[in-house]
């Protein structure tokens, strides 16, 4: 029942309508018993300023931030943590008490937490690692995994400019690469990581013989419509242990949780991806 107690959070974005993180935090809410809600809101660039100006006043105490405005939202923080400002994009705002608007990244949390939870016991400082992609998703990632001290990180991007300008800005034990000859720049990687758009549903498929990584390698996506992706099938023919992306979304909205609700989400479980899933696949 939603009364004059209820605490608000959401959700921006432009168009909002397949944003899953509503029925994740609303199922979370249910779960916890905790008096609040949490709101899709489609808000257009051109409207984004005034937004997040508006919001805290009317009783927001934060909101995620989704495509297109996870970069742009940086011009309109009074506080971004060092962790966003290295990655260069916000995925979670919280409002201070005098409607300050403070914003950080927990996307890298959530990658990690996903593929730690799924393999448990894969060994950070001794990994290799690579990773296809430069966007916003990848920045992320990057960052993560410098943080992590892993061994090496092979960044493959088709645009090589835009790795290299990632490699520079996050710094680290980062080599660039374009996507020929890739079955001999991921040659040895214990971890491989799709982090373009490719393989989503309605985009371009992809797969490519992985067989020179190493034996025990794990294979993981971020994409997770289609759960799984032709490139995790690949994967899946050479006997590699594969990770769907739908645990980085669950994973990554747990931070969120716990700033604007002042408790600790429910953990990941087997139910709550059955839960999501619903509505992914129906
Ligand atoms: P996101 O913020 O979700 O990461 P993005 O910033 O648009 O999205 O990045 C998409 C990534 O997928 C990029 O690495 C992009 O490569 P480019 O930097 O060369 O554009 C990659 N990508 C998308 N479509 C691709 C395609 N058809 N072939 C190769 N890479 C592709």
């Amino acid at each position: 029942m939603i009364n004059g107690s209820t605490v608000l959070a959401g959700v921006i974005g432009w168009p909002i309508k397949y944003s899953q993180s509503p029925r994740l935090h609303n199922k979370w809410l249910s779960v916890t018993g905790i008096n609040g809600v949490y709101i899709p809101l489609n808000i257009h660039p051109s409207n984004l300023k005034e937004s997040l100006k508006v919001l805290p006043k009317i009783g927001f105490s934060g909101v995620n931030v989704t495509l297109p405005h996870k970069e742009r939202v940086l011009n309109y923080l009074d506080i971004i943590d060092p962790l966003a400002k290295r990655i260069g994009a916000v995925n979670t705002i919280r409002f201070g008490k005098n409607s300050e608007i403070i914003g950080t990244n927990t996307d890298g949390f959530g990658f990690l937490q996903n593929l730690f939870q799924y393999a448990p016991t894969w060994n950070t400082p001794k990994s290799e690692v690579a990773l296809l992609g430069a966007g916003g998703a990848s920045r992320a990632i990057l960052t993560s995994l410098v943080d992590e001290k892993v061994s090496q990180i092979r960044l493959i991007n088709r645009t090589i400019s835009r790795a290299e300008r990632l490699a520079n800005d996050v710094g680290g034990p980062i080599e660039v690469f374009s996507w020929k000859n890739i079955r001999k720049t991921i040659e040895g990687c214990d971890l491989l990581i799709n982090a373009t758009s490719l393989g989503m549903k309605g985009q371009p498929d992809f797969a490519f013989p992985m067989d020179s990584l190493a034996k025990r390698a794990v294979v993981t996506d971020i994409v997770y419509t289609p759960l799984v992706t032709p490139f995790l099938k690949e994967a899946q023919k050479f006997g590699f242990k594969t990770i769907d992306g739908l645990g980085m979304l669950l994973h990554q909205g747990r931070p969120g949780f716990n700033l604007w609700f002042g408790k600790t989400a429910p953990l990941v479980d087997k139910e709550l991806r059955t839960y999501m899933l619903e509505a992914l696949e129906g």
